[in-house]
């Protein structure tokens, strides 16, 4: 029988096991893909979503080496920590493997094989590679360092310079040294196997620019991210050429030629090959197919990884896969950016940023610490450009989203239904044409979410938002996907507020209009119990127990989904719920205050570390200048007399100064900072020969002086007081 179903893998990049992650790794490539996961899964499709540990490659074993222990007990420490620390965050993996696995060692060996044997994939070549001859070893790119030929940095790498970002080659390298003796190391002929990348450029371009695949249609590209398809294309652009998928090194799966010995697969060649091992170890524990889920016509394959790995998934992978011949490709890549933290980038050796398990333990006492933290990382994921995680903003996605419009509608509706009910859903079938009356009523002082003139306007929103809540995440827009979340809970206070059932029951606790209310309202509920298992799945499993309700399973979506279609109830009447209990406790709390000393305590340790960066560093100043160069300057005291913003642009603004003797006209930066209004009569200092030159239109006749201070917010020099304008300063 031909198999009909669609098998969904859904892989997130294998992490290097040889440190732990940090929030902007979890932002970029876990958190997404669980959203992912958890979805299809609500939606009854069969998903096999799979990670585990990189464990090969030359920054293990330098870790390693520098430590004094084996690869095997960094890796050991490392997978273990990581494994468990996403578990302990709900990424809901089916398999967490590692690459040091036998079954993985096999699978990539047979892939290299079936290459090999091609006879046309690879390409064998000699060529001459630095050799320490202490160690006895040649030397892989980071294990060498010297100077950088293009800005003269002492501790380049061999394969890159970390001062002015170039990509290098060791042999580029001034005065190159073994980080393992610390000797300059010889040259020294080896043979590597090199991928012919090269070949494949003609139909990589046809299926990441037209989503064709041998002619026929694979993916429609539009459903790719724009910096993917660009990253790519910038890359086929510049030709691909051969790559060496082997290397000198002690650690890593061995090339499986007799002429190879002591040589490994290249890190990168094994790696993404880590999903197909994991896949198969998993559908031997579950009775399946592995095959199905990357060879079948019904496999669809995404990976979700951040951009420092596109190249890797988008052109040198699928090519590996499909010069393989059996394997299916990717239908969707979609990279993250990166995630910054504090307005910087995370740097683990200067202390800035946290780490998933420090973060565990430092909100240990936190409630509901994992779902804080992954909703802040869903409400700022760096989906299309980077995004910044602030702690401020941290608190406010807890305290306005989840404790606020969530929290107080669950626990209102809980607490009423307790109260007026004895916890019992209420009947709201009612009086059909006294509910049509009401819906009118509401929908009048609805216009925020602009309901449409229908009946059962509240029901009919309910399913829009639901809708595209569906529909976002399955394009892979989960900031989107959570801004639905976000009105199905505002649509329900905004409900509660103007139907105010409590005012209702002063008045007659019979009316009807109640009932109704309530168990709108209860439908609302049991609609978010589900809306929020992808996004922050230990609530929604409280939310579950809440309304007294099994814990959600395979499918439940598609029912879900369809009951609202057809305007069938999610909860019945009569049902009993438990009790009410508190969600989310706000961190801005005027009787409590430990979570927000938690938060404080992390802001003060940034702002010690930013005071002692202080301390210890002079600015790096300019090079000299002469003091002839330094009168060619013609500064002059001046007043702002006139400023307005320049249109469509939101930096700058159109300054008009009078120096006394003459008026000018200036362009200046600070948009941002200051409104016209508030700059007039502003005292200031004018370099006044500067060349003239045209921003946005306008011809800027010199430039005002200004001095940053430490966020950067420019603030103006002015002459003393008292002083005319027009006058030189020297
Ligand atoms: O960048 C990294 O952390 C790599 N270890 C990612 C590998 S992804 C896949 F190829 F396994
Ligand atoms: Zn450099």
């Amino acid at each position: 029988m031909k198999d009909k179903n669609t098998h969904h893998l859904i892989t997130s990049a294998l992490p290097y096991a040889n440190g732990a992650l940090h929030l902007g790794h979890l932002a970029g490539a876990y958190l997404p893909a669980d959203i992912y996961a958890r979805y299809l899964r609500l939606k009854g499709e069969d998903v096999a979503f799979v990670c585990g540990s990189d464990e090969h490659g030359a920054a293990i074993t330098m870790r390693a080496k520098k430590e004094g222990v084996s690869p095997r007990e960094i890796i050991d420490k490392y997978h273990h920590l990581n494994k468990d620390t996403f578990e302990r965050l709900g990424i809901s993996f089916d398999i967490y493997r590692r690459t040091s696995d036998p079954l993985h060692y096999e699978t990539a060996q047979e892939i290299f094989l079936r290459l090999y044997e091609k006879g046309d994939e690879f390409e064998e070549r000699e060529t001459e590679q630095y050799y320490d001859e202490e160690y006895k070893q040649f030397l892989a790119d980071r294990y060498i360092t010297g100077t950088c030929p293009k800005c003269g940095h002492e501790e380049a790498y061999g394969d890159q310079c970390e001062k002015c970002g170039s990509a290098l080659s060791p042999l580029e390298l001034i005065n190159p040294r073994s980080t393992l003796s610390g000797q300059k190391p010889s040259l020294k002929k080896t043979k590597h196997w090199y991928f012919r990348l090269d070949k494949h450029e003609g139909w990589l371009r046809e299926w990441i620019a037209e989503g064709r695949l041998d002619g026929q249609f694979h993916h429609d590209p539009k459903t790719w991210k724009k910096h993917v398809v660009g990253q790519c294309m910038s890359w086929l652009d510049g030709r691909l050429i051969p790559r060496a998928i082997t290397r000198d090194l002690d650690w890593g799966i061995p090339v499986p030629l007799p002429e190879a010995e002591g040589k490994v697969l290249y890190v990168w060649f094994d790696a993404p090959i880590g999903y197909i091992s994991a896949t198969r170890q998993w559908a031997s524990e579950q009775g399946k197919n592995w095959e199905d889920y990357w060879k079948g016509p019904n496999a669809r394959i995404v990976h979700f990884i951040g951009k420092d790995n596109i190249v890797f998934h988008c052109i040198v992978f699928p090519a590996v896969l499909k010069a393989h011949g059996e394997y299916q490709l990717p239908v969707n890549v979609p990279a993250n950016q990166f995630l910054n933290f504090e307005g910087r980038k995370f740097s683990k050796s200067r202390g800035w940023g946290i780490e998933q398990h420090e973060y565990l333990k430092v909100f240990k006492d936190f409630p509901n610490k994992e779902d804080a933290l992954r909703y802040a990382l869903l409400r700022n994921m760096p989906e299309n450009r980077d995004s910044d995680f602030r702690w401020d903003e941290f608190a406010d996605y807890h305290d306005k989203d989840l404790a606020d419009k969530l929290g107080n509608f669950v626990n209102r509706v809980l607490v009423l239904t307790n109260k007026y009910y004895e916890g019992k859903v209420p009947d709201a079938a009612g009086d059909k044409a006294f509910r049509q009356a009401q819906d009118k009523a509401f929908r009048q002082d609805f216009d925020k979410l602009s309901l449409t003139a229908q009946d059962n306007a509240f029901r009919q929103k309910m399913t829009e938002l639901a809708q595209n809540w569906a529909s976002e995440i399955e394009a892979f827009n989960f900031r989107n996907a959570a801004n639905a979340f976000v009105e199905l809970c505002e649509l329900g206070n905004i409900y509660l507020q103007e139907k105010a059932p409590w005012a209702l029951w002063k008045a007659n606790p019979e009316d009807p209009a109640i009932a109704a209310c309530l168990n709108d309202a209860l439908q609302l509920t049991t609609l978010l119990s589900l809306i929020t298992q992808p996004f922050i799945p230990f609530t929604s499993d409280k939310m579950r127990r809440l309304l007294n309700l099994p814990k959600l399973q395979s499918g439940d979506w598609k029912d879900m989904l369809q009951k609202l279609q057809e305007q069938k109830p999610l909860l019945r009447a009569g049902h009993q719920i438990g009790k009410p209990e508190i969600l989310f406790a706000k961190i801005y709390d005027r009787k409590d205050d430990s979570r927000l000393r938690i938060i404080e305590a992390q802001k003060a340790k940034l702002q010690a570390l930013l005071e002692e960066e202080k301390k210890g560093q002079a600015p790096e100043l300019k090079p000299t200048v002469k003091f002839e160069d330094f009168t060619k300057l013609d500064l002059r005291t001046g007043t702002i007399i006139a400023a307005e913003k320049i249109p469509k642009a939101n930096k700058l603004l159109k300054v008009e100064v009078d120096l006394g003797f003459e008026k000018r006209t200036v362009v200046a930066g600070i948009a941002e900072y200051y409104q016209p209004e508030d700059i007039i009569g502003q005292r200031v200092v004018l370099l006044a020969n500067l060349a003239p030159r045209k921003l946005r239109g306008v011809e800027s006749q010199g430039m005002l002086l200004m001095a940053d201070n430490a966020e950067g917010r420019p603030g103006f020099l002015s002459p003393p007081e008292g002083w005319p304008n027009g006058f030189p300063i020297r």
